[in-house]
């Protein structure tokens, strides 16, 4: 009599065996049958009860009750996956009975996407300056040092190369550093008159808030026979009131670069304060409280730099100018920090 199942837990057994196998079939569908699963095999599930009350039983017993516990199990187990199976298999079959397609699901509307930034910026110069009888032409970003610097009248002990910190490949050749040398190029292969831009990266060894390794310019050059400083500062004011304002405030101010003779520095009345040096009584950021910005470099062609192309520096004369784009887009949308262009930041890009 010693492994004869007690009572109660007899009683149990039987009911279960009789009853659970009919739960598991019954489930209509996948949340019925985890709830089937649940009541039996869960922390509170009628088999794991079973397993509990064999705690107080003699080894013959337990042996008996635990044998029977786990055929249940076992037959119960196989039964959830028959059924999770067939209903799988219903539901696979009520689907390609229907239709192939719900077209009833309305579309995702595609995000329109827009230009970065720095794009709209870039052509938005561009187009200025092609309205006013510019080319547009590329050069290579990866050049060589004459066109980069001695062509350009910056010969290599020449201490201007110090302000454009290079990357230099192993081979020889460097990243340029601005988009001068498209002048060079364009000049080595077409004669005069010339009225081209430039536009691409260039490249310089500086990181902070307003300058990056990698940033954008465009290069703009005018030759022709009677060219002078009216004609530069004609262009380039009109070209700068185009692109910030009509009314804009434009200087030029005397400045040094090799490969221009005079050359400018062309400054603009501060767009953030409105040349007022001031925003909200507090002294404007962006201008230092000078009213004033410094927007491009530009001058007259330097007879070297003709002599080097080929032409003839008695019959022609010429002016060159080159702006940062990223320093166009800054002042353009009010952006503080450089960095903000290249981060891919959604939350920054979707402001444009
Ligand atoms: N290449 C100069 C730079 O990167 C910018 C520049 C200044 C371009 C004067 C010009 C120019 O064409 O005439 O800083």
């Amino acid at each position: 009599m010693t492994d004869e199942i007690p009572g109660g837990l007899k009683d149990s057994l039987l009911a279960l065996e009789r009853d659970a196998s009919g739960l598991v079939d019954e489930a209509a569908d996948k949340a019925e049958l985890e709830s089937a699963r649940v009541a039996l095999f869960g922390r509170r599930g009628s088999i794991t009860a079973l397993g509990k009350q064999l705690a107080g039983l003699s080894a013959d017993q337990k042996r008996a009750a635990g044998k029977r516990i786990n055929s249940l199990r076992s037959s119960l187990t196989e039964q959830l996956k028959n059924r999770s199976d067939s209903l799988d298999a219903q539901a696979q079959a009520r689907e390609l009975e229907g239709p192939p397609l719900d077209y009833s699901l309305p579309a995702y509307a595609p995000e329109p996407g827009h230009p970065h930034p720095l794009a709209s910026s870039m052509e938005e110069v561009r187009s200025i300056l092609e309205s006013m009888g510019f080319a547009t032409a590329e050069g290579p970003q990866v050049e060589d040092e004459y066109h980069n610097f001695e062509a350009l009248n910056i010969p290599a002990d020449h201490p201007a190369r110090d302000m454009q910190d290079t990357f230099f490949t192993r081979d020889g050749h460097l990243l340029r550093t601005h988009t001068s040398p498209v002048q060079i190029r364009i000049m080595e292969k077409s004669s005069p008159p010339v009225a081209v831009i430039a536009p691409g990266a260039v490249y310089r060894q500086d990181d902070d808030i307003t300058h990056s390794p990698m940033f954008h310019q465009v290069e703009g050059l005018l030759v022709d026979k009677g060219v002078h400083f009216g004609h530069l500062k004609g262009v380039l004011t009109e070209f700068l009131r185009a692109l910030f304002d009509e009314d804009l405030g434009v200087r030029f101010r005397p400045s040094y670069f090799p490969f221009t003779e005079p050359s400018a520095e062309v400054d603009i009345s501060c767009v953030i304060c409105s040349g007022s040096g001031a925003v909200e009584n507090s002294r404007c950021r962006v201008c230092s409280g000078t009213a004033w910005v410094e927007i491009l470099g530009a001058g007259m062609v330097h007879p070297a730099v003709f002599e080097a192309v080929g032409y003839d520096p008695g019959v022609y004369s010429g002016f060159a100018f080159g702006v940062g784009i990223e320093r166009v887009a800054m002042l353009r949308f009010g952006i503080a920090d450089i960095r903000h262009f290249y981060s891919q930041d959604l939350r920054f890009l979707q402001q444009f």
